[in-house]
C-alpha cells in the first residue's frame, strides 16, 4: 500500500483528493499538508501537517517522519492571481517543485504533479490540441506548467524518479472554492444559479475552454499513479479533458434544471486574454491508450450533480 503526502491539500483539488485517498489507501497511509490552516473537512480525520514547500528540510522531515513514498505535489498559484503576482508564482511553483523533486530524488519518492491546459499558448493548434505541439504559452502560470513539465521529464531521465502528471483542464467542484483560476467562473455560476438565478460572467461569450468534474480528476490521479509504467510514454503531461463549452453552453445545460436562470456578460480583459489564448478542446488519446483514461461525467450529467449536491449544501 503507498503511503502518501498530499501538498496543498487544502485547495479545490486536495480537500476532495485527501478525503477520497483516506478512503481508498487508508486513513493512516495519507498525511494531508498545507501552508495556511483553515476551516476544512480534511481536518476531520487523519494526518495533517503546516508545511511550506519553500522549505526543503521541512518536506524531508515529514516525508522521513512518515515514511512518505509517493508525492502528490498540489501546492501552487493558479493562473488569473499569477498575473497579479508573477515572482510570486515563479517562486512557489517552481522553486516548490524544485524541492519537491530534490526530495523525491534523494528518498527514491514517486512524485505526481498536475500541469494545466495553461501549458499552451495563442501559437497552439487551438482545436483537438495534440498530445505532443508547440507550446508558447504567455502567461508566467503557463510558463511554470511548461517549465515543470520539462523538470519532471528531467528528473525521469536523469535521475529515474517515477514523475507522473497530467494536463488538467478546468476542473468543477462543490467542496473548496477555486483558488484564483481563469476558469473558476465555470464554479461560481452554479452557486449564483441555486442562489440568485443569475450570473454575470468574466469570460466572453464564444469562449470555448476544456472543463472536467472534480470526480474524474481525482480517479484521473489514482488511475495514472497506479498504472504499469512500463506503458507509460508521455508520463508528465497528459492531456485529459471531459467536455469543452463556453457560458453560452453551461447556461443552457443549467436552464434544463433552472429554466429561469439567465446569463449576462461583464467581461474581464486579464482573464479573457488568458483565456483566449488556451486550447478550444484537447486531444487526450495519448491518456486513452497509455493508462485507459475515460472520463464519467459530461456537461448535462456534471450539471445535474452539481445542482442537486449543492443545492444541498446551500440550503
Ligand atoms: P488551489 O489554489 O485551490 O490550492 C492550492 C493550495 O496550495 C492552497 O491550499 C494553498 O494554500 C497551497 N499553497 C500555496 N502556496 C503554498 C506553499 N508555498 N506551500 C504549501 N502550500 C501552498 O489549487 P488547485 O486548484 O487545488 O490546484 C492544484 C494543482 O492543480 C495546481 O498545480 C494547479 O496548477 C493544478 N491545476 C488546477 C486546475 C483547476 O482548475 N483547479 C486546473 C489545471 C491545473
Ligand atoms: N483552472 C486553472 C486556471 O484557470 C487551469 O490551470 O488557472
Amino acid at each position: 500500500m503507498k503511503k502518501i503526502l498530499v501538498t496543498g491539500a487544502l485547495g479545490q483539488i486536495g480537500t476532495e483528493l485527501v478525503l477520497k485517498l483516506r478512503k481508498e489507501y487508508g486513513v493512516d497511509n495519507v498525511v494531508a499538508s498545507d501552508r495556511n490552516r483553515h476551516d476544512s473537512p480534511v481536518f476531520d480525520e487523519g494526518f495533517f501537517e503546516d508545511l511550506d514547500v519553500l522549505d526543503a528540510n521541512r518536506i524531508s522531515e515529514i516525508t522521513n517522519k512518515y515514511k512518505v513514498d509517493t508525492v502528490i505535489h498540489l501546492a501552487a498559484m493558479l493562473s488569473a492571481t499569477g498575473e497579479s503576482n508573477p515572482q510570486a508564482l515563479w517562486s512557489v511553483n517552481m522553486t516548490g517543485l524544485y524541492n519537491m523533486l530534490e526530495v523525491a530524488r534523494e528518498n527514491k519518492l514517486a512524485v505526481f504533479t498536475p500541469s494545466s491546459i495553461a501549458a499552451f499558448g495563442p501559437s497552439t493548434p487551438k482545436i483537438l490540441t495534440p498530445q505532443d505541439t508547440i507550446q508558447r504559452p504567455t502567461t508566467i502560470y503557463g510558463v511554470s506548467k511548461v517549465a515543470g513539465e520539462l523538470l519532471c521529464d528531467y528528473y525521469f531521465n536523469k535521475f529515474g524518479v517515477d514523475t507522473r502528471g497530467v494536463r488538467y483542464p478546468g476542473l468543477i467542484s462543490n467542496g473548496a472554492m477555486p483558488g484564483g483560476g481563469t476558469t473558476d467562473y465555470a464554479v461560481h455560476i452554479y452557486y449564483e444559479a441555486l442562489k440568485n438565478k443569475k450570473y454575470t460572467s468574466y469570460i466572453a461569450k464564444g469562449t470555448k475552454m476544456d472543463m472536467m468534474y472534480m470526480p474524474d480528476a481525482l480517479d484521473a490521479i489514482i488511475q495514472l499513479i497506479e498504472a504499469d509504467p512500463s506503458k507509460l510514454i508521455h508520463r508528465n503531461a497528459f492531456n485529459i479533458t471531459a467536455m469543452s463549452f463556453d457560458p453560452e453552453g453551461l447556461k443552457e445545460s443549467i436552464q434544463k434544471y433552472i429554466p429561469e436562470f439567465q446569463l449576462e456578460y461583464d467581461v474581464d480583459p486579464v482573464r479573457q486574454k488568458i483565456a483566449d489564448s488556451w486550447p478550444d478542446s484537447l486531444d487526450d488519446s495519448a491518456a486513452r491508450q497509455e493508462w485507459n483514461w475515460n472520463p464519467k461525467y459530461d456537461l448535462d450529467r456534471m450539471t445535474q450533480d452539481m445542482l442537486e449536491t449543492l443545492g444541498k449544501k446551500l440550503k
